[in-house]
């Protein structure tokens, strides 16, 4: 495997493949990689001829009062990772040659960052659809591979490769969890022992839902307000939000009568994690 640190020497290698007709597949992380991140490169190996991981803790889709300098990171464990799982190139940038200027040109999202995390974490998905452009123009890779666990980012993007003609397919990946149903996240590492078995009800609270939905329960705020409850018997958790929104368009619902996604951001100590569900509508 090459670890590329240039953006010439990765477009280089990418032009002799693409002449050779090779597709090549892409999974962009900010690294500290888990079995979700490893489930994206699994499926990116069986599906493309090569496979380039990009690892790049991107500056711009954090705020000033997040953990951009706490984000754990251990680039030679996940170099391990990405060798041991067939990746082609990892390509690890620095800020410096991702970012050689302040931008005089920014994406702008129309509605699809007013409501779940994009309501509270103003500008992040601006600089999620940044980075991501940035690096679809760098390795223009024939498919790219998104968790759905980021339901919000994987939406945002899908739609900015539609509406801005890119020409690279945007493939979906499901959650990937612990044993006690905890969504895997780089951030799980900042939780403790206690922390990380009350993580959990985040989970169950939304199989609950699901299950109270499929059995007939139409009433959203009474939906929302058991998932409350049963996160906050935890006492180190506090919720960050709850919504109920269409899968589509991530406007919020007053009545379940299209496919629904159930988000929620919770705070664990000091923790933030987020875990969703999809509901079919059969009705
Ligand atoms: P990061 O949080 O490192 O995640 C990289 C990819 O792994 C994302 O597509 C994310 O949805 C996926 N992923 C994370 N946890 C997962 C899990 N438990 N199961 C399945 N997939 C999972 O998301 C980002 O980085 C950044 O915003 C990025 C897209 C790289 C732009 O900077």
């Amino acid at each position: 495997m090459k670890v590329n640190y240039t953006i010439i020497e990765i477009r280089e290698k990418i032009k002799d493949w693409n002449k050779q007709g090779l597709s090549v597949g892409f999974v962009p992380t900010m690294g500290y990689l888990h079995t979700g991140h490893l489930s994206l490169i699994e499926a990116a190996k069986r599906e493309n001829d090569k496979v380039v991981v990009s690892i790049f803790v991107n500056p711009t889709q954090f705020s000033p009062n997040e953990d951009l300098e706490k984000y754990p990171r251990n680039f030679e464990k996940d170099k391990l990772l990405c060798e041991q799982n067939g990746v082609d190139i990892l390509f690890f940038p620095t800020e410096q040659e991702i970012y050689p200027n302040k931008n005089l040109i920014n994406i702008d999202i129309n509605k699809l960052d007013n409501n779940l995390c994009g309501r509270l974490r103003i500008g992040h998905f601006n600089g999620v659809c940044l980075i991501v452009l940035k690096l679809f123009n760098i390795i223009k890779p024939t498919n790219a591979y998104f968790g759905k666990k980021d339901f919000q980012q994987l939406q945002i993007i899908k739609n900015m490769v539609k509406d801005f003609n890119i020409d690279i397919n945007i493939i979906g990946m499901p959650i990937i969890r612990e044993k006690n149903g905890l969504a895997l996240s780089s951030r799980n590492s900042y939780l403790s022992k206690e922390e990380f078995e009350d993580a959990s009800i985040i989970n169950k609270s939304l199989q609950k839902a699901k299950y109270s939905l499929e059995n007939g329960e139409t009433d959203i705020k009474k939906i929302i307000s058991n998932i409350e409850n049963s996160i906050l018997q935890k006492l180190t958790a506090k919720i960050d939000y709850i919504e109920i929104v269409d899968t589509k368009n991530l406007q919020k619902v007053d009545k379940i009568d299209c496919e629904v996604l159930i988000s929620v951001a919770v705070f664990i100590g000091k923790t933030r994690l987020i875990d969703n569900i999809v509901i079919q509508n059969n009705m």
